[in-house]
This record gives structure tokens, sequence and C-alpha cells, in this order.
């Protein structure tokens, strides 16, 4: 490769034509043009409807028991700060460049093609591959509803397509099997990809009720569990604490002996590298900018909103979670469940009230894990079609001219999350979803620093304040969020940027519109 074909791979769109192309009637003419519907409250509820999901409703129960004990409520602290940093960058960005690319778009405009490249193939992970996990704890929880709570008994072929082929099921007899196909999670992924071409509206008002009910049920589970919290459950055994002697003893952490911290501050930063994917979803709706009425002042009111709602919630249950059931039974796939089940005998109600209450806890969890795998699908089919209209993939950015929707990026993101979901062994893709995002959190925190140099007099309708300690301090936070996961997420990490790079340069790199404009100057 010569010097000057190297220099190529870092060619910039200017910043103003990023800008500019999403109002071009005559790209609106040739390929049609998405449409503008969404407010600062279909926003905000986006945000909720992305980001509440299988984190609250099934890890938080796993990052207690075996990671953070009680102290999950600092991992949960911890990771909020963490998003907090990047979701600011993400709001002064997607006010400045409201376009549907997102981080790809940003990166385009401040670090050239080919890390754009590397971060919208990245962004994959986050979003196609985040609803597939999504898609395969909805099936589980549903399984659960009609099997546990509502006693429907599935004959054994019916019970083997409820878990992939690399996954383990149970069957009447007792055995475990390998599964066959997890067949609920195809269907799901199907049902909102029919959602999602139908049009961003209605996209949008579907995700609404979902989060009206995901949000009330988690309400009244704060509300019904925080007058029978058993302050002792959050004090554990000190044996179980290393750590604990190096806290000094006037903390409230530390307690006649007792300590919070079951594992010590290790335990609640690994907790927070688990409970981080709870956050994930925030930034999706930053892909929507070319469908919002005002989007320079609603995205940064609907990223920096749904992420103040939910970090409250999510301490808040936390903190009931783990006063209401000791955590070393927390660490099973539904803990919330688990929850309900303690609080409602805590009380003192019947067997019924039970059995009422852990149904509509699920519902609320199969309800949130449906509007996640909506909007993390929906920011896919965005980046799709903003790489596609630079030239780097094929096809699209076509938009439905009836609907308006990306129809094929659509279509295409649908069958590979129900085919995913359905076949892939799920252990290979939870961490995988966390470190793109982590990847693609850094590269938009380094983006508003070298904005703010390269284009420092660009219109900046949401500003970050102290924008070099923010960026810099949120990109080393996320790098070291990054630092503590698994050598063999690092390992797919890379492996799934290889196989990028292989398409970039088989196709991307010879259609990249810009660079055949450079050429031809
Ligand atoms: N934050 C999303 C969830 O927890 C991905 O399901």
């Amino acid at each position: 490769m010569t010097l000057t074909s190297f220099k190529s791979l870092f060619i910039k769109k200017d910043l103003n034509r990023v800008i500019a192309e999403a109002h071009d009637p005559l790209i609106a003419e040739e390929h049609g043009e998405l449409k503008r519907s969404l407010t600062a409250l279909n926003l905000t509820l986006l945000g909720v409807g992305g980001i509440i999901g299988a984190g609250i409703f099934s890890l938080t129960g796993t990052a207690a028991a075996n990671y953070a004990g009680p102290a999950i409520v600092f991992s949960f602290i911890i990771g909020g700060i963490l998003c907090a940093l990047a979701g600011v960058c993400y709001a002064e960005m997607a006010a400045m460049v409201p376009v549907s690319g997102s981080a790809y778009a940003y990166s385009y405009a401040t670090m050239g093609e080919i890390i754009a490249w590397i971060i919208g193939w990245d962004l994959v992970l986050e979003y196609a591959f985040g609803a597939v996990t999504v898609s395969a704890s909805w099936s589980g929880y549903l399984y659960s509803l009609l099997h546990k709570t509502l006693g429907i008994d599935f004959p054994d072929w019916m019970i083997k397509l409820t878990k992939g082929p690399w996954e383990q099921v149970v069957l009447n007899d007792g055995s475990a099997v390998f599964g066959v196909w997890n067949l609920p999670a195809s269907v799901i992924a199907l049902v909102v990809t029919g959602i999602l071409l139908r049009g961003i509206h209605e996209s949008a008002l579907v995700n609404n009720i979902i989060v009206a009910i995901k949000v009330g049920i988690i309400l009244s589970f704060i509300g019904l569990g925080w007058a029978v919290i058993e302050q002792a459950n959050w004090m554990a055994d000190p044996s179980a604490s290393g750590l604990m002697r190096l806290i000094p003893q006037a903390t409230e952490l530390v307690r006649d002996g007792r300590s919070m911290l079951a594992y010590g501050l290790p335990g609640v930063l690994t907790g927070a590298g688990v409970v981080f994917f709870a956050y994930i979803g925030f930034d999706a709706i930053s892909t929507t900018a070319q469908e919002c009425k005002n989007p320079q002042r609603d995205l940064p009111i609907g990223i920096l909103g749904s992420l103040i709602i939910c970090t409250v919630l999510y301490i808040l249950m936390a903190l009931v979670l783990t006063g209401v059931v000791p955590y070393p039974q927390l660490g099973v796939p539904d803990p919330v469940a688990v929850g309900i089940d303690r609080i409602v005998s805590l009380r003192g109600w019947s067997a019924e009230a039970q059995k009422t209450f852990t149904f509509l806890v699920k519902v609320g969890a199969l309800s949130g894990l449906t509007s996640v795998i909506l909007v993390l699908m929906m920011g896919q089919t965005r980046i799709f079609y903003s790489m596609a209209h630079d030239g780097l993939l094929p096809w699209f950015h076509k938009v439905h001219r009836q609907f308006g929707t990306p129809h094929i990026a659509t279509v295409v993101t649908g069958l590979f999350v129900a085919l995913c979901g359905g076949l892939m062994p799920m252990s290979l893709v939870g961490e995988l979803v966390s470190i793109g995002t982590l990847l693609a959190f850094v590269l938009v925190c380094l983006g508003v620093p070298i904005l703010r140099l390269t284009h420092p007099n660009a219109k900046r309708p949401f500003k970050v304040i102290g924008a070099w300690p923010v960026g810099i301090g949120g990109a080393a936070a996320c790098l070291w969020v990054m630092s503590g996961l698994p050598f063999d997420t690092w390992i797919r990490l890379l492996v799934w940027l290889f196989i990028g790079f292989v398409v970039y340069f088989g196709y991307g790199r010879k259609h990249s519109k810009i660079l055949k404009e450079s050429s031809s100057l």
C-alpha cells in the first residue's frame, strides 16, 4: 500500500456536507425520505424503551450474587456515571450533527473513513447482537411465564424449540438435552421487524405503550418492596469480605463488623462492567436524528432524560432487590420474580396474590425486553442506512415510498437477528455487545474534543461543559471497563473487526462515494 492510498483510508467527510445531505431533496427524490415525526417525549420514551431490559430483569441478580453483593447499587452508580460521560458527548454530537448515522457519521467527520467504517461495523455488535441477546432472554421469560407461572406443560418436541443447538433444555422426564432452535427468539425478532417496517410513528407508539407497562411494573415493585426492606440484607457476612477491614468503620458501608462490600471494591467494579449492559440503548435514539421534528433541541433531551430516569430506577431497584432478598439467592435468571415472591411473603399476602404479582412482573419483563429489541434493531437499520448512503454498503439506503422506513435494511436486520437469536450460543454474544458498545463510546467521547479543535466555530445547540476532561475522561473510563472484560471477548472483537476489514476492502472502499469524488478531482 502506497503512502497516498494509506492516507486515503483516513479521508474525512466535510462536517457541513454530512449535515446538508440529511436534507438533500435530490437524494430524497432518488431514494425516498425518512419521515420526521418524533418529539422530545417520543425520544425520551424510546430511550427508556431501549435501556430497561435484560440488564435489570436478569443480570442484576447474577452480578449481585457473584460479584458485588449488596453493593451492586454502587456498581449501578458507577455504570450511570460512565454512561453520563458518554451520554453528554452523544448529546453534543447528536445536536451538532443530527443525522441517522450517529457515531458512525460523527467519526466520518472527525477521524476519517476507516475509523467510521470500524465504528459502523462495531455498532452491529451493539445493536444487532444486542437485539439477539435480548431476544434469547425474551424467550426464556416467555417459557418461564407459561410453564412455571401459568403451569402449562409442553411436549418434549416443543421444549427443544425453546433454546438453540448449543444450550441445554430439561425435558419432561428430567433429562437434559441440547435444544434445536430458539423459536420464540426468532419469532419476536420477526414481529418487531414488521412493526419497524410499518413506520417510525407506529414503532414509537408501540414503544410508548410498552414503556408505560414496564415502568408501571418497576415502580410498583419499588413501591411495594421499599416498606419491607430488611436492612440486615444490605450487610454481608464478614467472612465474605476480603477488603472489608480496609474500609473505615465510620462509613455506612461497614456496621457492626458487617459490610455491604461482600466481595470488596474489585467486586463492585466487576459488577459495574456486568451491569453496564443494563444501560446500553440510550445512544440508539441518536440514530433517529433524521426522523425527529426538532433534533437539535430534542435529541439531548431524549438521550439525557432517558439516562437520568433509568439510572434513578436502577438504583432504587437494586436497593429494593438486595434489601428484600439475601444477595446469594439472587443468582437466578429471573431475580425480579424472586424479589416479588419475597415481597409478597414479607407482606403476608396469599399464595394467589403471589401468583398474580409474579405474573405481572414477568409480563413487565417481557414487555421491557420487547421494546429493547425494537429500539436496538431500529438503531441498526439506521446505521446500515447511513453506511449505504455513503456507498460503503449496498442497497440499505433505499427508503420505502409509503412507510418512509429503510425497508431493505430493516428486513435484512430482522432476518439476521431472527437467525442468530434462534441458533447462536448466547455465551458468545453477551459480552461482545458490551465491548462493542464501549468501543463506540470511546470514539464518540474522543470526537467531542477533536471537533472542538477542528471546528471551533461550528454551531453547538448543546455544549458539554469541560469538553476536554469529559471527553478524555469518558474515553479513559470506557477503556478501563473494556480492560476488565475477558480476554476471549477481546479476541472475538478482533475477529469481528477483521471480518469487517474484509468487507470494507472487498466492497466499501471500491464503492465509497467520497473516495470516488476525491480521485476524480
Ligand atoms: N440495556 C438493554 C437491556 O438491559 C440492552 O436489555
